[in-house]
């Protein structure tokens, strides 16, 4: 064991920063989620309950990265989806964790692919207890979500998940091919995003859907509804990469670039900038580093890249709101709406 494991180890427990997720934003999620505020809770218990291992690290790191909070969107989606169609089983909350704990293990495991040290308003778990502490929890969290999907049952749910959970591995390996290469464009960017980000998202509406016993229309238009929800969410995310607040975000900016991705942002200017534009951009995607972040800041400014990126997500989130159009007026169908509202207007 690492010194520094060792050292945290001994270490008080760091009281939760949920600070940064809790600031203004246009949309606020705590009002939106008030509709669930139970379920939520009741979601929140079987995180804590499930996350307990006897090995110490493991409870140390995931409590950790949890207790610092998060948005929690993607266990929402699946009680939301759930609600609009009325389902009074039991079985939501213990699936709502599981598709919060596979976003977890991607987190963990992304921030170490990304290099990032911050997340969630605090440093990262790979900058707290190192890389192989993060993949390794990480690992623990896939595999404690199976254990509960398989204690659940459903053959179906079995099948989404585990699919839905090797795509966004899929889509965080293409997005590592894709690094440092300017050629990529709109169209791979958005396979990329779809398969890493967009497909949990799809698979936690679909899963409500499933659960309230939805007809396979129905079932559609909710999977439709959070893969173009997930989509405008990743576009936004990659937007605030670039001129969000740190202490809104919890991230920090310029991780992007840093690390070489070729996002919507740098495409745009990529496509529409002057020559010289393009060439700042083309060689801090190939060179990676942040020496070029204010120079490209600069062209993204002039060049409406990121107000171009934030219609692309509209257009997104409309698609999202479409979709669910033929589920039948409830609030949950509201809050539904308000959800694919905040993906776009959101700041943090
Ligand atoms: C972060 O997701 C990873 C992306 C898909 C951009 P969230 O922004 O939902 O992360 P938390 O859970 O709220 O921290
Ligand atoms: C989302 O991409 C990664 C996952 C789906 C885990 P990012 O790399 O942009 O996410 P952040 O910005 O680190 O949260
Ligand atoms: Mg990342
Ligand atoms: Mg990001």
């Amino acid at each position: 064991m690492s010194k520094r494991i060792r050292r945290m180890l001994t270490a008080p427990a760091t009281a939760p920063n949920i600070a940064p997720l809790l600031k203004s934003s246009p949309v606020q999620l705590d009002s939106l989620y008030s509709l669930i505020a139970a379920d939520m809770q009741a979601v929140d218990a079987v995180i804590r309950r499930r996350l307990r291992s006897d090995v110490v690290l493991i409870n140390q790191v995931a409590e950790y990265i949890v207790a610092a909070g998060g948005k929690r969107m993607r266990p929402a989606l699946v009680i939301l989806a759930a609600g609009a169609l009325n389902y009074r089983g039991e079985h939501h909350h213990e699936l709502a964790a599981v598709v919060e704990f596979i976003h977890t293990a991607t987190l963990l495991h992304d921030d170490v692919v990304d290099e990032s040290d911050l997340r969630r308003g605090r440093e990262t778990a790979n900058a707290m207890f190192g890389n192989a502490a993060s993949v390794l929890v990480g690992d623990f969290l896939y595999s404690r979500s199976f254990q509960m999907m398989v204690a659940v049952g459903n053959p179906r749910i079995m099948e989404l998940l585990s699919e839905a959970t090797n795509v966004i591995a899929e889509g965080e390996v293409l997005q590592l091919m894709n690094c440092h290469n300017a050629d990529v464009d709109v169209d791979e960017y958005l396979r990329v995003i779809r398969f890493k980000t967009a497909k949990l998202f799809e698979a936690a509406a679909r899963l409500g859907g499933i659960l309230g016993g939805a007809s396979r229309e129905v079932e559609q238009g909710l999977a439709d509804y959070g893969m173009h929800l997930g989509t405008a969410f990743q576009i936004i995310d990659d937007v605030l990469d670039y001129s969000g607040d740190e202490g809104e975000t919890g991230k920090h900016v310029g991780d992007d670039l840093a690390e070489g991705k070729p996002t919507l942002p740098l495409i745009h200017v990529m496509r529409c900038g002057t020559s010289s534009q393009a060439e700042v951009v083309r060689r801090a995607i190939e060179n990676g580093g942040r020496e070029e972040l204010p120079a490209i800041i600069e062209a993204i400014r002039v060049t409406g890249a990121l107000e171009e990126a934030r219609r692309r997500a509209a257009a997104e989130s409309a698609n999202a709101k479409q979709a669910i159009s033929s589920l039948p007026p409830t609030q949950y169908r509201d809050s539904l709406i308000e959800l694919a509202n905040f993906a776009v207007a959101r700041r943090y």
